[in-house]
């Protein structure tokens, strides 16, 4: 017979259309390492609601509830640690009117004195004007520290964080300054919850790592070796061989995401490799993509396939696929046995999960100030 946990994983995974079994072999899996089964992961913060990576956006996945604030780190000219997802400062902040001679510079060749001048709110507003919000004008880039600030901040949820090293190999040691940072602000180590409850940011799986690359991973696993970690997956050049050689140039297709969505491995031998890779060098487990059933700029290759997820399970290892904001990606990801999420959208993640927030995404954007 079930215990309570047992019933609670049997019931939420029938609802999900997982196998309830398998469902309850990667929860145990996910408890060992203190992360939540199947888990939000709120991609660059709640990035469809607010200007990915500013505190409109983290603190909104914050209070609606998410598991894991993500985030892609980026070292400045200065050294510090600061969240951004391009390496180009073009697409989200006004560098072309601030530091028009620098504008196509990388964002690691400005100080943090400088991209603390650039509003990194103002290109939502114009990309999404149905989601637009005056007070998302001038939003700043933030820090790690910020970042952790904003983790630590609602005394009724703490998120974790899932932090990946964005093209890591720009930034030699960046993973032993990460290290440094995690440490000095105290999150390597679990902390006292309430009631000996801890919530996802206060356990041992308050932080995890991610990365594409293997070298950083190897890095990662040195520096901190008890952190899980998560080897993200890819087709082509440098990771998963591809079953074709065609580029997308010369493939024929108009958009990516289709072209995507046909590149597959090359084989099971080519998927199974990466796998082997990422147990060996720490990872519990593997982020790999998907594609959309819409596809989109977010769409990639199929690579949470039944099969694919089955024999990364049978390593003992744990899948949260990137990224999906729609509830018919969820079911086809829950049903194909991935053990979380990356979204863009962690109001609508909640509710299929049936962990919606206590309040709306508007009312909560209002009760932080935007
Ligand atoms: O980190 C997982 C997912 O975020 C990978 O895609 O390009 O959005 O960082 P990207
Ligand atoms: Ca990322």
């Amino acid at each position: 017979m079930p215990d309570t946990f047992g019933k609670s994983v049997l019931l939420l995974s029938l609802l999900l259309g997982m196998s309830g079994a398998q469902a309850a072999s990667e929860a145990k899996l996910a408890n060992a390492h203190g992360i939540p089964h199947p888990a939000v992961i709120a991609h660059r913060g709640a990035s469809f609601d607010a200007p990915e990576s500013t505190a409109a956006a983290y603190t909104l996945a914050r209070d609606l509830g998410a598991d894991y604030l993500e985030m892609d780190l980026q070292r400045s000219k200065d050294g510090v640690l600061f969240a951004l997802h391009d390496n180009s400062l073009l697409r989200t902040t006004d560098v072309a009117k601030k530091f028009p001679e620098r504008k196509n510079s990388p964002a690691s060749a400005f100080t943090l004195a400088e991209l603390k001048t650039l509003d990194a709110g103002s290109w939502f507003n114009q990309t999404y004007p149905d989601r637009a919000r005056p007070s998302y004008v001038g939003l700043p880039i933030l820090t790690l520290d910020e970042i952790i600030d904003i983790a630590q901040a609602n005394p009724q949820h703490k998120p974790g964080l899932y932090i990946e090293t964005k093209e890591p190999g720009q930034f030699p040691g960046i993973e032993h300054d990460l290290k440094n940072k995690l440490s000095e602000r105290g999150w390597l180590e679990p902390v006292a919850g309430l009631n000996g409850q801890p919530q996802v940011g206060q356990g041992k799986g308050r932080v995890i790592l991610q990365t594409f690359e293997k070298n950083s991973l190897g890095l990662l696993q040195k520096e901190m070796p008890d952190t899980p970690k998560i080897l993200l997956l890819w087709v082509g050049e440098g990771a998963i061989t591809p079953n074709t050689p065609l580029s997308f140039a010369d493939s024929g297709e108009k958009d990516k995401a289709a072209y995507y969505a046909r590149l597959q491995p090359k084989d099971q031998a080519a998927f199974m490799q990466w796998i082997d890779f990422a147990k060996a060098n720490g990872a519990m487990g593997t982020g790999p993509s998907a594609a959309l059933a819409d596809g989109g700029d977010q769409s990639y290759f199929d690579l949470i396939k039944p099969w694919m997820n089955k024999a990364t399970h049978d390593k003992g290892m744990l899948v949260h696929v990137y990224t999906l904001d729609e509830p018919v990606d969820f079911k086809k990801a829950m049903e194909a046995g991935v053990d979380g999420i990356f979204t863009n959208r962690a109001s609508e993640l909640l509710k299929y999960y049936q962990r919606p927030a206590s309040h709306t995404v508007p009312q909560l954007l209002e009760s932080n100030g935007y």
